[in-house]
This record gives structure tokens, sequence and C-alpha cells, in this order.
């Protein structure tokens, strides 16, 4: 019984602080859409700059590409996330409080450099910043993912090719 008051203490407790913490959720959280506020990097302060400077070791030549969009759909399972186009509207979405990341939107393009991209590919967005909450989006890449970094850079090359410049 105490246990179970335990439990649910801790419970409310941690309730309390993601809303708390977290109280400028934006417009259409946890619905379709609701992706969180854009123009905060996912990186941490501390090395923000390091991943700015890490680049894609391949242009996005045709080929390329193709082989990023079998491991987007593939192996790396993007898709069940980020949708058949990139548009963050796939089948696992609507499960998520934060929506996956919209691809083909060009104001998104333009606020990330593709290094912090790849960290976020190797770390996560497990809240690391403390500006923005955890989500659904874990390590893909290797040690902490399943697949090799050059897996990633080829389906991050792909992603980056939805929806045009
Ligand atoms: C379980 C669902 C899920 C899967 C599977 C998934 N993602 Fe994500 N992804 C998310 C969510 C949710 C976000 C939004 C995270 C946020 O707002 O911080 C995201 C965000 C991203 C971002 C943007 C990060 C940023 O800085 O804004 C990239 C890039 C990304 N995903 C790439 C991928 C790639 C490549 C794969 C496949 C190897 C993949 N994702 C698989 C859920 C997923």
């Amino acid at each position: 019984m105490n246990r179970l008051l335990g439990i649910l203490i801790s419970f409310g407790l941690v309730m309390g602080f993601a809303t708390i913490g977290w109280a400028g959720n934006p417009t259409g959280y946890g619905q379709a859409g609701g992706e969180f506020d854009i123009t905060i990097s996912r990186v941490p302060a501390g090395e923000k700059a390091k991943a700015r400077k890490m680049k894609p070791p391949f242009e996005a030549t045709p080929e390329i590409l193709a082989e990023g969009k079998k491991i987007f759909l593939g192996v790396g399972g993007c898709v069940s996330c980020h949708g058949p186009e990139g548009k963050g509207d796939g089948q696992a979405a609507s499960n998520l409080p934060i929506q996956p990341r919209n691809f083909t939107n060009p104001k998104f393009k333009k606020l990330r450099k593709p290094g912090e991209l790849m960290w976020v590919l190797k770390n996560g967005s497990m809240g690391q910043t403390g500006k923005v909450p955890g989500t659904g989006m874990l390590p893909v890449v290797q040690p902490k993912g399943f697949i090799t970094e050059e897996q990633g850079w080829k389906a991050l090359l792909y992603e980056l090719s939805l929806g045009g410049k």
C-alpha cells in the first residue's frame, strides 16, 4: 500500500515538473503538426559549435539520395514517425505528444546545420538542452543507435531533399 502511494506521489511530482517546466507547450501540442518550437536547436550549448562543423561526407547525388530513401523507408525505420514524404505524419506519430519533424518545411532547413541534425541522430532529442522536453526521437546512429554513421548521413541527405529547397 505504502509502495503504491510512493509510486503515485512520484508520478504526481514528475507530471507536476513536466507541467511547470514546459508550460509553454506549442499550439497543436499532442496533435498532428504539433512540433515543439523548431527555432530552438536540440544540441546543448557546450556541444553546438562542434556539432555545426560536422559535414556530410557525401554530396547529395541521385545515387546517394536513392540509398538514403531506402534507409529512411527500411532499416532506419524513420518512415514510421516521419511519414512516407517526411511531413511528420507517420503511423506512430499520433501516439507521440511531441510530433516528429516535418522535413518539408523550408524554414526548418534554414534553421539547422546538417551537423546539428547528425548530433540528434547520435544522441536523440531527449531534452539535453533543458529548453525542450524529451521526445520520441531516440538515438538512431551507433553506438547508442542501430544504424552506422554513413547510413545516418544518407538518410539525412534524403530528408533534407524532401519538399525542395
Ligand atoms: C519513434 C518516432 C521516431 C522515429 C522512428 C524517428 N524519429 Fe526523428 N523525430 C521524432 C520526433 C518526435 C522528432 C521531434 C523532436 C523534437 O521536437 O525535438 C524528431 C526529429 C528528428 C530530427 C530533427 C532534429 C532537430 O534538430 O530538430 C531529425 C533530423 C530526425 N528526427 C531524423 C530521423 C531519422 C533519420 C530517423 C530514422 C533513422 C528518425 N528520425 C526516426 C520521432 C522519430
